[in-house]
């Protein structure tokens, strides 16, 4: 066999066989077939897509390039809820109260921050003193103990994904829906939950601009979920601003607790809401969305969820005393008020902008060595769709005197303000299984 054949047949859209694509890949996993040549595949894969069949061969030549794990001795009903990367996304922070306050377990690998977008692994490391587990052994005792366990990504994980996506990011391929969704379920078929949660964001700030792409990627995903055997439901929500009002890490912290003391911006609470209700869904404990909505807010307003985050952060070595006092977290120096030039309404708050203005701050990384400073980030007061007078505060940039001109320059690109008034955005605008 020849990587030349190959790549010829999927240039001509002649389906490839299994044994084709696992030589392809194989070799090229063991540096026997150099880049340019795969550049040309997955460039011929961008034009020409992918059948059902060859999607689910490759997705799982993927997932089998490394570890593949379950983690034995967990009790609990795991879902694994993932988000395609958002600006402000702090999901992950308020589900560990939620989840574990439905007795739904989290045992998951999260990602690190890089570029406009940040990372929930940096997000949980402003909390100090927070280790996340080490082995699997202590992964799977915190679950057991608190319902959520969360590791940082390993290299032995889906190793094919790493080395693909590092040449898509260089070679204009990344944007195509079979390689983005074998991607991302590989390596959610790699490490095993009952129930997969997929929270696909839609917008300027995310890597799915309009609805019908995301619609495409969202259902792909669930077809390659259908042809492992995995139930899979994916949420196609807002990303044409920032989640909530919070963009950094430290003040991520502080929203997701505000939202579980019932104190959240709306479209935030209506995202972990719809979640959990999914969840809740999935796992055959609720009817309907709606059923599952009400119970989340009622462990919200009886206190429940709140404790069961306060439990997770004291079992990672952080103070949960935290949950009533923000200042022990991170604190920094000063707050900068950027304000509206004119009134009217807000349009649009490009989410990408937002989150490029908290990354030069030191809330994200441009390159991956970068070191973070978690107690900086930008702090929005308004969302589209509200009114705005010519000089009132748009945002706070909390900062430390690092790169406060570049990061107001971000914002002042972010903002669209017009004089006829706008409707708010949804955040949640399908749901599909
Ligand atoms: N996220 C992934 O994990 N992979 C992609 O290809 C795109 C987004």
């Amino acid at each position: 066999m020849r990587a030349v054949d190959i790549i010829q047949k999927k240039r001509d859209n002649i389906e490839l066989t299994s044994e084709e694509m696992s030589f392809l890949l194989g070799e090229y996993l063991q540096n026997r077939v150099p880049d340019y040549q795969m550049s040309s595949f997955l460039m011929a894969v961008y034009f020409n897509g992918m059948t059902k069949d060859e999607l689910k061969v490759f997705t799982e030549l993927m997932m089998n390039s490394g570890e593949v794990i379950k983690f034995d001795g967990i009790e609990k009903f795991l879902i694994d809820k993932h988000s395609t990367g958002g600006v402000g996304d702090k999901t992950t922070i308020a589900l560990a109260g939620l989840f574990a306050a439905f007795n739904i377990g989290t045992a998951k690998l999260s990602g690190r921050g890089l570029g406009h977008t940040g990372g929930t692994i940096d997000k949980f490391e402003a909390i100090p003193g927070f280790v996340f587990p080490e082995t699997r052994d202590e992964l799977v005792k915190m679950v057991n103990k608190v319902g959520t366990g969360i590791m940082g990504y390993s290299d032995t994980i889906v190793p094919l994904d790493k080395k693909l996506y590092s040449l898509r990011d260089v070679t204009a391929t990344v944007s195509s829906i079979p390689l983005i969704a074998s991607s991302i379920m590989s390596k959610k078929l790699a490490v095993y939950a009952d129930g997969i949660i997929l929270d696909v964001k839609v917008g300027s700030g995310a890597f799915m601009k309009n609805l019908k792409t995301a619609e495409e990627l969202a259902k792909t995903m669930i077809d390659i979920g259908d042809s492992f055997d995995r139930k899979v439901v994916t949420l196609l929500t807002d990303m044409d601003q920032p989640l909530g009002y919070a963009v950094g890490n430290a003040n991520e912290i502080i929203e997701a607790i505000e939202t579980l003391k019932g104190r959240g911006p709306k479209d935030f609470t209506e995202l972990v809401e719809t979640i959990v209700a999914t969840a809740l869904q999935i796992k055959g404990d609720v009817k309907s969305l709606e059923e599952g909505k009400e119970k989340v807010a009622e462990v919200i307003s009886n206190g429940a969820a709140i404790q069961h985050l306060k439990d997770f952060i004291e079992a990672a070595g952080g103070n949960p005393k935290l949950v009533d006092d923000y200042t022990l977290l991170p604190k920094f120096k000063s707050e900068y008020e950027f304000k509206a030039k004119k009134s009217g309404w807000i349009s649009k708050i490009e989410a990408e902008e937002i989150g490029k203005a908290a990354m030069v701050l030191g809330a994200g990384r441009a390159t991956k060595d970068d070191i973070i400073d978690h107690s900086v980030g930008v702090l929005l007061t308004k969302k589209v769709g509200d009114y705005v007078e010519a000089g009132e505060v748009l945002a706070f940039v909390q900062h430390n005197d690092k790169n406060l001109e570049s990061s107001i320059r971000f914002l002042e690109g972010a903002y669209t303000i017009v004089d006829e008034k706008v409707e708010k955005n949804k955040v949640i605008l399908e749901i599909l299984s």
